[in-house]
């Protein structure tokens, strides 16, 4: 019988090929992860690249070895006499033999080892938040953007976004591939829908962080105003939020928190799918079962809408929808930047001139700063001649300033604005509470839902110079509004009128 000697099988094209592709890719892969580590690089690139790109690479080229080995006995076998074993021997008492099988053993040890490191890796690569924010620049711009600016911006996209346990992990990956040829390809929607569909249930995420049981007691917020005056007329407001605790075990059941009070469960149906059009709302109480059903009186749902529902589980994403990305308005981030001086408070009309710059509908980051530059210095040059000339390096300041905050509150090539993504914290230029706390969502009863002005925030003090004023009882001021306005804010919501820019 012929004896077809082993390691003369590896003399093949494919053999070689699949040996040098191995090869190559693993040195590339060394030398990336050395580099990585070393320079402790977050290049969201090199990440995919190494963990992602070169390991397949490796392994294809590990296969196609043993396949050209395999296609050459098959040759050797039938050039010669037809009965020779089916497969090749091995022999370990042939030092050739053994040699090879010790090569082998090594290379197969060294490649698993190494796949491991990778494996464990790319999953971290691929749950890091500069692959979730920054690979993806265009579609996920607005999103990586505010993450940054916000209180989680040390928390992991994922912590959020994916949560704990294999299934979630699995789930994510299977529609991140999706995105991923989505973003590659140009096949994102412009702006991205919110909300998202099967979002995974604050419990499973949040509520890692931040529980219902802990008490949180009240919160004060001092929000700094100004006017679309001549003086940029400054207008704090001083607020106590009631934020209360959500237990009645370790504190008050009371508050705004009372809402994930684990004695009641309060659902709802929404119309929309931004959920900001709430027409049906229903309260249980768990221990006595008690149901109280509030309507919208002026447009209520049909009987068949509200058998079709979907009827949603109010959590702590139906009022924090925005923990990571607020899309603020141009009214909100002019005011800061006037508060942080980085606009000059004393330039006339500013906060009109700045507001009405950055607002306006521009089809690219570059054209709106070039628009902001041209615009705001124009302004003075036209309507204050003096002020042009005098303040003219303040003027720059603005313009810069403005440029600034339009990056990051606006992105035109993904066509956000902050009407796309509302806030439900609060009333003032989204409805938030105000989706359900208002005069015409009525029960059977006839109770609404409470609108009064203290239930969930108390006014310590409000307005400036003449027209300050500050509270002398827990009670807290009567909200005053400093535009006389008839006191239209008792029956039309605030974000009717405010709605981010001039009201
Ligand atoms: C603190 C939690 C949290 C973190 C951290 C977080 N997100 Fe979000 N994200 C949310 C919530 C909540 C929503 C809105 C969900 C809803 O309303 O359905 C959201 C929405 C989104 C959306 C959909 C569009 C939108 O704005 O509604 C994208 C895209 C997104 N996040 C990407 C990211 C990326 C990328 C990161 C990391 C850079 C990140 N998120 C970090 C909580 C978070
Ligand atoms: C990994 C932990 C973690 C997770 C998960 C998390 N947070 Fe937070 N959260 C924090 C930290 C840390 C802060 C910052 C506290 C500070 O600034 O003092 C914070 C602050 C907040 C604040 C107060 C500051 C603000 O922006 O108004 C709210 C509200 C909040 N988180 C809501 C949420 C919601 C809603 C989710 C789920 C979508 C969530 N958090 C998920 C850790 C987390
Ligand atoms: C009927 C429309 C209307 C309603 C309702 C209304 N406002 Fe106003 N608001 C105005 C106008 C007009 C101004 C004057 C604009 C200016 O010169 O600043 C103004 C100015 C203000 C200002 C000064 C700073 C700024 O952004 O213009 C504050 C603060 C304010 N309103 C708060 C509120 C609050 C809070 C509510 C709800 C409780 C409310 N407003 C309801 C029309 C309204
Ligand atoms: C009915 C609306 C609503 C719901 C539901 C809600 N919150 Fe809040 N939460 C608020 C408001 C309003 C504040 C006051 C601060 C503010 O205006 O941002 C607040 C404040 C907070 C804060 C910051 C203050 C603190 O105590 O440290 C955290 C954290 C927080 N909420 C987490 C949660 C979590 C987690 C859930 C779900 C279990 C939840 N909230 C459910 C409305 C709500
Ligand atoms: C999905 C509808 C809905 C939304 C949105 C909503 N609420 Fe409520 N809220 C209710 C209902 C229903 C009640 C209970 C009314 C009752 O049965 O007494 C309630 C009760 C409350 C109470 C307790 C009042 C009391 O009698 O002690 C507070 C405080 C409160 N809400 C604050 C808020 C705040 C703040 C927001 C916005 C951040 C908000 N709610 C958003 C439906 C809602
Ligand atoms: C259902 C609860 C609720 C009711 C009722 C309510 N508010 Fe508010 N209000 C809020 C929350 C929540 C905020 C946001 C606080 C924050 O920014 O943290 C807010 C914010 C405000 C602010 C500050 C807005 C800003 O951005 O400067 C004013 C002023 C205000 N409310 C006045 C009123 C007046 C006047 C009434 C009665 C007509 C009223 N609120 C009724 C929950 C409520």
């Amino acid at each position: 019988m012929k004896k077809i000697r082993y390691p003369r099988l590896a003399y093949n094209k494919t053999t070689l090929i699949g040996l040098m592709i191995f090869l190559v890719t693993m040195l590339t892969f060394l030398i990336l992860l050395f580099m990585e580590l070393a320079a402790g690089s977050s290049n969201p690139y090199v990440g995919i690249f190494v963990y992602m790109v070169l390991p397949p690479v490796a392994l294809f080229g590990l296969l196609l070895i043993p396949i050209g080995m395999w296609r050459r006995f098959k040759v050797l076998q039938s050039s010669d006499r037809p009965d020779t074993a089916r497969f090749p021997y091995v022999d370990l008492n042939r030092a050739t033999h053994r040699r090879t099988a010790l090569l082998l053993l090594v290379v197969a040890l060294l490649y698993s080892g190494l796949a491991a490191v990778g494996s464990f890796q790319a999953y971290h690569h691929s749950e890091s938040v500069e692959f979730c924010g920054a690979t993806c620049h265009v579609p996920m711009k607005p999103e990586y953007t505010t993450y940054q600016l916000s209180s989680h911006a040390r928390v992991a996209c994922t912590a959020c976004h994916v949560g704990e346990g294999v299934g979630w992990y699995a789930k994510s990956k299977l529609s991140g591939a999706y995105q991923v040829y989505a973003s590659a390809f140009d096949k994102f929607p412009r702006p991205i829908p919110t909300p998202i569909k099967d979002l995974r249930p604050a419990r499973e995420t949040c509520e890692r962080c931040h529980w219902p049981e802990k008490d949180s007691g009240g919160q004060q917020r001092l929000i700094t105003h100004y006017m679309y005056d001549e003086e940029n007329t400054e207008w704090p407001i001083n607020l106590l939020v009631k934020t209360g605790g959500g237990d009645p075990e370790t504190g008050q059941p009371e508050g705004i928190h009372w809402h994930m009070n684990t004695a009641v469960e309060t659902e709802y149906i929404a119309r929309d799918p931004q959920r900001q059009d709430i027409p049906w709302i229903r309260v249980t109480e768990r221990e006595t079962g008690r149901v109280t059903v509030y309507q919208d009186e002026d447009d209520p749902l049909t009987e068949e809408e509200i058998a079709a529902g979907p009827v949603r589980r109010m959590d702590c994403m139906d009022c924090h929808n925005r923990p990571s990305h607020k899309f603020r308005s141009p009214d909100f981030a002019v005011d800061r930047a006037l508060l942080t001086g980085r606009i000059p408070r004393d330039l006339p009309e500013i906060k009109r001139v700045a507001v009405e710059a950055t607002a306006a509908h521009y089809e690219t980051e570059e054209e709106a700063h070039r628009e902001i530059a041209a615009r705001i210095p124009g302004f003075y040059r036209k309507e204050y001649p003096d002020v042009s000339v005098a303040r003219r390096v303040d003027i720059e300041k603005a313009v810069v300033a403005t440029q600034t905050l339009f990056s990051q509150i606006l992105f035109p090539e993904m066509k956000v604005r902050w009407t796309d993504y509302p806030d439900n914290i609060g009333h003032f230029i989204e409805p938030g509470c105000f989706r359900c706390h208002t005069p015409t969502k009525v029960s059977e009863e006839g109770w609404t839902i409470t609108q009064d002005c203290n239930v969930c925030h108390s006014i310590l003090s409000q307005g400036s110079e003449d027209r300050f004023e500050m509270a002398s009882s827990p009670e807290g001021l009567e909200f005053v509004h400093p535009e006389d306005i008839d006191e239209e804010w008792r029956e039309t919501g605030c974000f009717e009128c405010h709605e981010g820019t001039q009201p």
